[in-house]
């Protein structure tokens, strides 16, 4: 079953404010994560400094790779030699994968004490359980569905924000005509399908989505609708700069700030890259949800692997505890550009985009139109989300029409599932 099952009915804005447990002091952890960009590096550089608070020893393993691709390849590695990190930047189903291989510890006992599930949403405290203990604690709530342009780019050519497609395809025209670069994009596999999964959304809406990209459906696989959102795809691959190829996100993102590119399409982790550079939003930037009335869920959550010794699985408790925090979780989000995962802490000291993030969030599960990542490993198992993956960069770098597209993505995703 989908874990993230539509119709669960989680409550939004129920304020609770029970405080954590008071964390005791000590114990180690080694931490894997990939948060490499300067809003990254600020972010986790928030719990390394909560953790530290609480006397314990943070040994940090950053992998650099946005996505995290390289990251879970380092992962594996280290759990097959025996020697697995403490806790490791790990979400979605991913999470269900390695707690069936026994690689993890739980850490139910704090989340009882603490009592994580009054305040968590449901169908996000469904994906950190196994066997109903919590084997892992959430830090955020990423949107993944946004465009971020320059104001001062866009008004160059006398556009605002497009509400739609066709908008954002005559603004991007006009840009293009103007000799400035319409999207900011970095050619790696993860961001074409994020590209990919936004312009799928916008396309089809929120219920075409779950049905290809969640539930793998063949119809919706093979429909007419498919076909026109790899259209859109080959529209938006004709608005990208030619050095697009292998760049990192967080310079896609610094292209739109300063002024080199109009637009980037990207989750909200590049919202904490204009932070970084001490950019505002509404002046320096601006953010709006791309098309498709719905909200594509990513959440990053830190998971507990089997180590043993008194200090380390201390560590994890102390780590645990710290996460769900609700100080945390504000300090942790004002700077990675996310919301928290936790549904009481006040949004008073949170920027319009992140205002919007949430309420469109409440919006969107009344409406039945959240959508979990298929990009961003919440949706589907790696080796499916691998054929998306390997299909659309493939269309992006070639000149495949969208029927040859689709027709590589079905059989991928066959090949996956035999
Ligand atoms: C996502 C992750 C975000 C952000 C992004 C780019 O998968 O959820 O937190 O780090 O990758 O690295």
């Amino acid at each position: 079953m989908n874990m993230f099952n539509r119709s669960a009915a989680f409550v939004f804005g129920a304020s609770l404010f029970l405080g954590s447990a008071a964390a005791q002091a000590g114990g180690t952890v080694e931490v894997l994560h990939w948060w490499t960009s300067g809003g990254e590096a600020k972010a986790v550089g928030e719990l390394k400094k909560t953790f530290e608070a609480q006397g314990g020893k943070w040994i940090d393993s950053p992998i650099a790779g946005g996505g995290g691709d390289a990251a879970m390849t380092a992962l594996r590695a280290r759990v097959m030699a025996g020697d697995p990190p403490t806790a490791v930047q790990l979400k979605g189903p991913g999470i269900q994968e390695w707690a069936k291989e026994g690689a993890l510890n739980d850490v139910d006992d704090v989340a009882k004490k603490e009592n994580w599930d009054a305040v968590l949403p449901p169908a996000l405290a469904g994906i950190m359980k196994y066997d109903g203990k919590y084997v892992a604690a959430p830090v955020n709530i990423h949107r993944v569905d946004w465009f971020w342009a320059n104001p001062q780019v866009l008004a160059k050519v006398g556009a605002s924000m497009p509400t739609t497609w066709e908008e954002f395809n005559a603004t991007a025209d006009k840009l293009k005509a103007a000799g400035i670069t319409p999207l900011a994009h970095g050619g790696q596999p993860w961001q074409d399908a994020t590209v990919f999964e936004v312009v799928v959304l916008g396309v089809g809406g929120p219920d075409f989505f779950q049905k290809a990209l969640v539930e793998l459906d063949e119809k919706a696989l093979t429909s007419d609708t498919m076909v026109k959102s790899f259209d859109q795809l080959r529209k938006l691959r004709g608005y990208v700069d030619p050095s697009f190829s292998g760049r990192d996100w967080n310079l896609a993102t610094a292209m739109v700030m300063n002024g080199e590119a109009g637009f980037q399409i990207m989750g909200d982790w590049a919202k904490g890259e204009f932070l970084a550079a001490g950019k505002r939003p509404g002046t320096d930037f601006l953010c709006a949800p791309a098309p498709g009335n719905g909200y594509i869920l990513n959440s990053d959550s830190f998971t507990f692997f089997k180590v043993s010794g008194a200090d380390r699985l201390e560590g994890q408790k102390v780590l645990a505890s710290e996460i769900m925090s609700p100080a945390f979780q504000e300090t942790f989000n004002l700077a990675k550009g996310s919301i928290p995962a936790r549904i009481d802490v006040p949004m008073d000291k949170f920027d319009s985009c992140a205002v919007k993030s949430h309420d469109d969030l409440a919006a969107a599960i009344a409406a039945n139109s959240l959508v979990p990542s298929m990009a961003h490993e919440m949706a589907i198992p790696r080796t499916i989300r691998g054929e998306f993956l390997d299909a659309v960069t493939n269309f992006f770098n070639s000149d495949m029409s969208s029927a040859d597209a689709v027709k590589a993505l079905v059989e991928g995703v066959k090949r996956a599932q035999r």
